[in-house]
Formats: C-alpha cells, structure tokens, sequence
C-alpha cells in the first residue's frame, strides 16, 4: 500500500511537470522603463533590480526553482500578480495618481517590510535589504513624490 502510493505520487510529480507556464518576459521599452527613464543613480537601481524587478518588471530572472511544478506555479502567480500591480517596465505609461499612489505603497511597503515578499528574500540575499538599503529607497520616492517629478 504504501509502495503505490510513493509510486502514484512520483507519477503525478513528473506528470505535472509538463503542464505549461509563460515565462516569457516580454520586451522592455527603455523610454517607458522606470530606471531608465529617470536616469535613476547606479545604486538605485542596483536596489530595484535585486529586489523589485523579479516581480515588478518584464525583467525577470527566474531561479532554478521556478521550473520545477509544484513551485514554479505559486513562482509565476507571483510575477504575474507583482506585475499587474506595479510594473516598473511601463511606469512611463502610467497616470499622475497611479504614480504617486504606487511611490506612497512602495515606502510603506519597503518599511513595514511587506516587500520585498519575506518567502522571496529567504532564497535571494540580495534582495534582504539592509535597514540602510531601505532607508535609501524610501528617500528616493520621498524626493519623487516631493518633487512631484513622477
Ligand atoms: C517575489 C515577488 C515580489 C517581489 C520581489 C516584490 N514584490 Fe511587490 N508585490 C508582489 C505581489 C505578488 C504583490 C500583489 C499582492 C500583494 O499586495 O501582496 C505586490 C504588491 C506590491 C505593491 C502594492 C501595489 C498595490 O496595488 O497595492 C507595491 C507598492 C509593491 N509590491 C512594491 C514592491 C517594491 C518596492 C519591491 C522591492 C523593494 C517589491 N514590491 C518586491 C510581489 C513582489
């Protein structure tokens, strides 16, 4: 009994391995790409990219992980979840509210310490911010929403 059902698992593990996932990353528009197009400092957007664009860019860098099913399901509605709600790819495209609306979340987020996802930073150091590292970013949106240059 036991032996079937080992048997009947690994069938159904290697089984579901062969169910598709987009993990196409589709182009990205420099003149629409929020680093880019805000000529943003080295530092910056050494930050981001470590530990925002995974999720919030068409840049993604998947682990090796992310191609094995069952995690590479719960991997992808997470970029695709990130994406829909804050795509640092097109920010260019979006509105004046939605911009500062996504700065203000962004600082909270970065200080309640919601983003970088914790189950993300686990598995990438880089993206473990540092108190610094944050301090950093939150003063980055600050000056933007500031400045109103958004
Ligand atoms: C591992 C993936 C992942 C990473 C890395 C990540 N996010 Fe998120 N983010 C999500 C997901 C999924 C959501 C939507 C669900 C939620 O709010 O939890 C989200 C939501 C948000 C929202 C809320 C948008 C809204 O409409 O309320 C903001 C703002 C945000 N992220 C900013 C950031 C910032 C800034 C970073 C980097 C410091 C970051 N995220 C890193 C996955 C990620």
């Amino acid at each position: 009994m036991a032996k079937k059902i080992v048997f009947w698992t690994l069938v159904a593990f290697a089984l579901i391995q062969f169910f598709p996932i987009d993990r196409t990353n589709k182009p990205v528009d420099s003149a629409v790409n929020f680093v880019e197009a805000r000529k943003s400092p080295e530092k910056i957007r050494t930050l981001l990219k470590n530990a925002c664009y995974d999720c919030h860019s068409n840049e993604t860098v998947y682990p090796k992980y992310a191609f094995i099913a069952p995690v590479s399901w719960s991997v992808q509605s997470h970029v695709n979840d990130g994406r829909e709600h804050l795509n640092f790819s097109t920010w260019q495209t979006y509105n004046k509210d939605l911009k500062e609306n996504m700065l203000t979340k962004s600082i909270q987020t970065i200080q309640n310490k919601t983003m970088p996802m914790p189950g993300y930073i686990v598995y990438h150091k880089e993206a473990n911010l540092s108190e610094a590292e944050r301090a950093l970013l939150i003063q980055y949106f600050e000056e933007m929403l500031k400045s109103k240059t958004y």
